[in-house]
């Protein structure tokens, strides 16, 4: 049976995500399309949700692409089905909208590497350098960035910085080895990694490679350098589908989270796709903060519209600067 709304709240509040148990004869995905259309919402969902949620998505992207359909949307309220730095700077680029995360606990290992007031200290000892930030950042680290980049465009970002500019580069310490290599610019790096992509085994991808010769390897820059040095195609989740679109292979060893594997599958239906090994025996190469979202806790978040991602105005308008930074690079560059 369910609840009725004021208790449904009251959870809300004392836990932050809902809780509440759905009628298992409800057609999720027939209840969900119904609330889109009466509350005029829009779904935006990270490729790592679980495929459910993927599928009822309006849309499905990487980090930039989310950012600029969240910017450029006239829905009134944005379903992010994604983790709460995504939700958050969905907020930022549109306040004036309802935005909603289904599980408010859905955090991120690699923003939290990065607590504000530390990284402000951190900060305060190079005094020429601009900031970049990765966009898996809390809005604190955001505030206190020059420039916010995401995989799929930090290159471009990068070389938009004259030359003899020097550059911290936070949160994630292997993002920003691998584009010092790339760019040939001496960054400063903030010491943060993502507990997903530094998991996984360069000796069970080696050996796995041995048993499929020819499978290309293809990884997210977040992962460590020695399983980047491995790879045949490095890139953002969407350069990573793209890149199995357009190649010709017909099996690949994926080296990030395993959500993007579905994405892969649909638009690849002939080729095979083997998620890469963690360094142990648990299924850590899921994200545990994505996978925190589920269909049912769309569905009621949509249908209560909570929890809701609110934030202090002033906040808010130092973390938009330098998304708005790397909006207007990006399109200048035509990504
Ligand atoms: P992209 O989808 O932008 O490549 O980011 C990956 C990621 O780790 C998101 O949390
Ligand atoms: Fe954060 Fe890593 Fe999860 Fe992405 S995969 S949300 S970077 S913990």
């Amino acid at each position: 049976m369910f609840m009725a709304l004021t208790e449904a709240k009251k959870n809300l509040q004392k836990k932050g995500f809902l809780d509440m148990e759905v009628d298992v004869k409800l057609d999720l995905f027939a209840e969900i399309e119904r609330l889109k259309k009466e509350k005029n919402a829009i779904i935006l969902a990270h490729y790592y949700q679980e495929p459910d949620i993927q599928d009822v998505a309006d849309y499905i992207g990487d980090s930039l692409g989310l950012s600029q359909q969240a910017a450029k949307t006239d829905a009134d309220i944005i379903v992010f089905a994604g983790v709460h730095f995504m939700a958050e700077t969905a907020k930022i680029l549109s306040p004036q909208k309802k935005v909603l995360l289904p599980d408010l606990k859905a955090g991120c290992s690699l923003a939290d590497s990065a607590p504000p007031e530390l990284f402000a200290k951190f900060r305060e000892k190079y005094p020429d350098h601009i900031v970049i930030s990765y966009i898996n950042c809390s809005a604190g680290i955001k505030a206190l960035s020059d420039i916010i980049c995401t995989s799929s465009n930090a290159e471009k970002i990068i070389e938009s910085v004259p030359k003899d500019q020097p550059i911290i580069f936070a949160p994630d310490r292997n993002l920003g080895s691998y584009l010092i290599k790339k760019t040939g610019r001496d960054m400063v790096l903030w010491n943060g990694a993502c507990m997903v992509h530094e998991i996984f085994s360069l000796e069970k991808i080696t050996k796995l490679k041995v048993r499929h010769p020819d499978a290309k390897i293809i990884a997210h820059p977040e992962c460590e350098a020695a399983v980047l040095q491995v790879a045949d195609f490095i890139g953002s989740t969407t350069g990573l589908l793209k890149f199995t679109q357009r190649d010709s292979a017909q099996e690949y060893i994926v080296v990030t989270e395993t959500g993007i594997l579905h994405q892969m599958q649909k638009e690849n239906p002939g080729k095979t796709f083997i998620p890469a090994p963690p360094n142990n025996a648990c299924a850590c190469n899921d994200c545990p903060h994505m996978k925190l979202n589920t269909l049912e806790k769309l569905y009621l978040c949509m249908e209560y519209e909570e929890p809701e991602i609110t934030m202090d105005e002033e906040l808010r308008i130092a973390a938009k600067k330098p998304i708005d930074r790397m909006l207007d690079i990006s399109a200048k560059a035509g990504l």
